[in-house]
């Protein structure tokens, strides 16, 4: 997708962190925008600062929670109808949970997958006639958690290795129907969403992600709209991301290796701190 100026673009998760960022560019770069999210409230917070940021650029919103399948059924049309089909569709809701595998519930699974899949499933299949009629771009937000599994991400990391294998297969199949799928696989990022995970971490977690970068989101979603400039199917923001993606590809067991080092350094670390009688958290 070269040319942005003029174009529809739908965007869940578009009221908060990557995905308000991911619009903010998009309206920057002259695409019509509409928002999609559960809270009306933080919907039309957003709405508001995206109208007054990006001068003539049309803006809308949509409260819908993607995951109900019924809800979405009855909503999308009339978006569709009231602010045209979208030319670009950016999945990027997402909701996280990272705990020990052993204090991870089920239902703490079900819910992450059928909002981080299901949610997208919805999307896609619902608007599958409009995409198809306008050759549209689908991106799914993934996580560079999807590529790599680290404790603590059991449920998170389940849906977003998931994410990517539904966007490899429709990647494949909708091709002949003139739809684009891609991916974005964010790293870190300072978001609502990263400070709520920090609260609940696992103390290993924190430790092995402790030296890696985190990113603002307007700068994922600036390495976002250069992605979709230059027709990639993974896109990767930042150079850890995307060594990590590299060293998974051609050699996984140092990858593995390298996070076995991290977690036996991160426990160590652990044992001296309770043996202190510090805080683990
Ligand atoms: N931040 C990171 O470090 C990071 C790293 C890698 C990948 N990601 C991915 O990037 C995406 C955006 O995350 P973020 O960090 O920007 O999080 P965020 O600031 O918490 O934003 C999440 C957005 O998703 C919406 N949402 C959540 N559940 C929804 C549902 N069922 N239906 C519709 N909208 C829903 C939220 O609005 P409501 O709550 O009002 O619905 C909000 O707009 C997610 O897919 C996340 O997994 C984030």
């Amino acid at each position: 997708m070269r040319r942005l100026h003029g174009i529809t673009a739908y965007i869940t998760g578009g009221s908060s962190g990557i995905g308000y960022a991911i619009a903010a560019e998009l309206i920057r770069a002259g695409a019509r925008v509409a928002l999609l999210a559960r809270s009306e409230e933080r919907l039309v917070e957003a709405e508001k600062r995206l109208v007054a940021t990006g001068g003539q650029v049309a803006v809308t919103h949509l409260s819908l929670d993607v995951s109900d399948r019924e809800a979405a059924e009855r909503a999308l049309p009339g978006l569709v109808d009231q602010f045209g089909g979208p030319d670009l569709l950016v999945n990027c809701h997402g909701v996280t949970g990272v705990y020990y595998f052993s204090d991870t519930s089920h239902d703490d699974l079900m819910r992450l997958l059928s909002i981080n899949i299901g949610g997208v499933w919805n999307t896609i299949q619902l608007l599958l006639p409009e995409l198809e009629k306008r050759h549209a771009t689908i991106v799914n937000v993934a996580s560079v958690a999807g590529f790599v599994g680290v404790l603590g991400y059991s449920a998170y990391s389940a849906s977003k290795f998931g994410l990517i294998g539904l966007s490899e297969v429709l990647r494949n199949e909708l091709k002949p129907r003139g739809i684009r799928v891609c991916v974005l696989c964010p790293p870190d990022t300072d978001t609502p969403m990263f400070r709520a995970e920090n609260v609940t971490k696992p103390f290993e977690t924190k430790i092995m992600s402790e030296t890696l970068p985190v990113k603002s989101a307007e700068y994922v979603a600036r390495a976002f709209l250069r992605g979709l400039k230059g027709r990639k199917f993974l896109i990767v923001p930042g150079f850890m991301g995307r060594l990590t993606l590299f060293v998974k590809g051609v050699a996984p067991r140092l990858l593995f290796g390298i996070v076995d080092n991290d977690l036996r350094k991160a426990q160590k670390k652990m044992a001296r701190t309770s043996g202190q009688g510090e805080s683990r958290v």
